[in-house]
């Protein structure tokens, strides 16, 4: 098997042009206003930087406004075709639906939607922006919507809260970094101001539909919402494990470091092959300096207040390891995008389940980061049998170093093809399971057939469990079963994203029957 290679992460700003004024933002105003600086619309040297890495990369795209960029939409479409992004937007430009309705939601880690109080009153974009982040929910992107807390927005904050509230979407207060006043920011806010930051951020955590993302520790939030971090000589793997590219291409280890490893367009980047000590007297990239940087009691005190959040998110290193011994499946696992994945709580419902009912005999449609088939074997001890074309493609083969990780390897039995052709295979070859999960092609037709194979190949009282229910191509295949396959019953009682029948007798529609679904 093929060793997989640890993903790289990447901050990438991809132009510096904005259409709004914010006051507090630390984009310079005149570059800000530069139309030179829109982005450079030669994206394939982009494309090619992060393809021939061979590694599967989370890029988060930033700016300016990247939105305004003269290839955004084809860049972030080319890129999701082996990457990961997050994106960073205000949210103003009409894009935002195409966007939408063209990248694929399971390749998009987040959407952070930035609401710029004093720029949305003026231009009376405020109802444009819900619209917007409502129309992102509905197709499928976890989203997250922030207030950057420049002290006259956060005598606002009430006011906004509700705003937002009623409609249902949480904001969070996001610390503001700069000087307001001649002070500095965020160590200058009063004990009363970071109070009301606090009260409006757990309101934000207690409501988040979308938890997991890097964003979203309580312990971790409150430390900077009210300070500074410096990381000054502590080696940190930012350079080797992640980098930050500026607007002109240039590559640094992060934003805040100057040493300079090349140049994307200039085809000459050369990544760091170890840790190096940080030079800054202040780490403006916070978020990568808690996990990247290494080895100091600090760093490990605030990655144990934020053990949560690297439980969940990210990959588990050696510290974290050492902190935090007592893994269950899940923290073992490589997990890179949360919405390709099962969570935590479906694989415990699969986990139990199968144990309750001694299922032994086990069968999967879509290995992707292994999550399932890791809590479908820990439950059986027995031969699993998974198919999946993209494992490699699509994603690096985590799926089985994530299995062999975990030292279940032996009971895998991997079958990398697409299952319209390797389940006719199983079928000619007389095999019969007692479980099914079907969490593959998630378009109709493609669900379809694995259910008909598997339907054919289900021992009498045998389950089939469907992910994505929330998918229409899902529930279009489940009602058609509930109406037309009456030797099927419902199971209840499931996680709401999956759907469970049970085989309870023989199919004995006469030859022309068909009900409408
Ligand atoms: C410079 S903006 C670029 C992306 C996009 N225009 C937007 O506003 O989301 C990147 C992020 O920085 C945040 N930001 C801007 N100025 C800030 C400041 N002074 N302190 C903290 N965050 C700030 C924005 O809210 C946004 O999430
Ligand atoms: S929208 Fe973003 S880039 Fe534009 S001014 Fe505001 S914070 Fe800066
Ligand atoms: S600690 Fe922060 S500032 Fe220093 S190198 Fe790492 S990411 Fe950059």
């Amino acid at each position: 098997m093929k060793t997989f290679n640890k993903t790289m992460s990447a901050n990438m700003i991809i132009n510096l042009f904005c259409n709004f004024r914010c006051p507090y933002c630390y984009v310079d105003l005149k570059k800000r206003e530069d139309k030179k600086l829109i982005g450079n619309p030669n994206i394939q040297p982009i494309i090619n930087f992060f393809n021939k890495s061979n590694k599967t990369w989370k890029i988060y795209i930033s700016g300016g406004e990247p939105f305004l960029h003269p290839r955004f939409l084809s860049l972030c479409k080319k890129l999701t075709k082996r990457h990961f992004i997050g994106v960073n937007s205000n949210l103003s430009s009409p894009l935002i639906y195409k966007f939408a309705d063209t990248i694929n939601p399971r390749k998009v880690n987040s959407f952070e939607c930035s609401f710029h109080y004093y720029e949305n009153k003026r231009l009376n974009l405020t109802k444009e922006f819900i619209k917007k982040v409502k129309y992102l929910e509905s197709r499928g992107f976890k989203t997250n919507v922030h207030v950057v807390m420049w002290p006259p927005v956060l005598k606002e904050i009430d006011n906004i809260y509700n705003k937002f509230k009623k409609q249902n979407i949480p904001i969070r207060p996001e610390g503001f970094r700069g000087k307001y006043n001649k002070k500095e920011y965020p160590e200058n806010y009063t004990d009363k101001e970071v109070k009301i930051m606090n009260f409006f951020l757990k309101q934000y955590q207690k409501n988040n539909k979308n938890p997991g993302s890097m964003i979203d520790n309580k312990k971790y939030q409150k430390e900077l919402l009210g300070s500074s971090l410096c990381f000054k000589e502590i080696i940190c793997r930012a350079g080797k494990d992640h980098i930050a590219i500026d607007y002109r291409g240039n590559v640094k280890r992060c934003h805040s470091e100057d040493m300079i490893l090349g140049n994307i367009f200039d085809d000459n980047v050369k990544i760091l092959e170890k840790p190096l000590p940080c030079k800054s007297k202040k780490c403006n990239c916070y978020y990568e300096g808690i996990e990247f940087a290494m080895d100091s009691p600090k760093i490990s005190k605030i990655r144990k207040l934020s053990e949560n959040h690297f439980n969940d998110g990210f990959s588990i290193d050696n510290i974290i390891k050492k902190e935090c011994p007592k893994f269950s499946i899940y923290e073992q696992l490589d997990i890179l995008s949360k919405s390709t994945s099962i969570s935590k709580e479906e694989g415990k419902f699969i986990y139990r389940f199968l144990k309750e009912k001694n299922i032994k005999k086990t069968i999967e449609i879509g290995l992707g980061y292994g999550c399932s088939s890791a809590y479908i074997i820990s439950a059986t001890k027995s031969k699993h049998l998974v198919i999946d074309p993209f494992q490699k493609e699509n994603f690096g083969n985590i799926g089985l170093q994530n299995i062999k990780k975990i030292g279940l390897d032996n009971f895998l039995k991997f079958i990398e093809n697409k299952s319209h052709n390797a389940l006719p295979n199983l079928l000619k070859q007389n095999l019969k399971f007692d479980f099914a999960f079907i969490d593959g092609d998630h378009k109709f037709d493609g669900i379809f057939i694995d259910f008909y194979y598997i339907d054919l190949m289900l021992n009498q009282k045998g389950f089939v469990l469907f992910h994505d229910y929330w998918m229409s191509s899902t529930k279009t295949v489940v009602s058609w079963i509930k109406n037309n396959k009456k030797n099927y019953k419902e199971i209840k009682n499931t996680p709401k994203n999956m759907f469970l029948f049970q085989k309870v007798g023989v199919d004995d529609r006469e030859w022309n029957h068909y009900e409408k679904f």
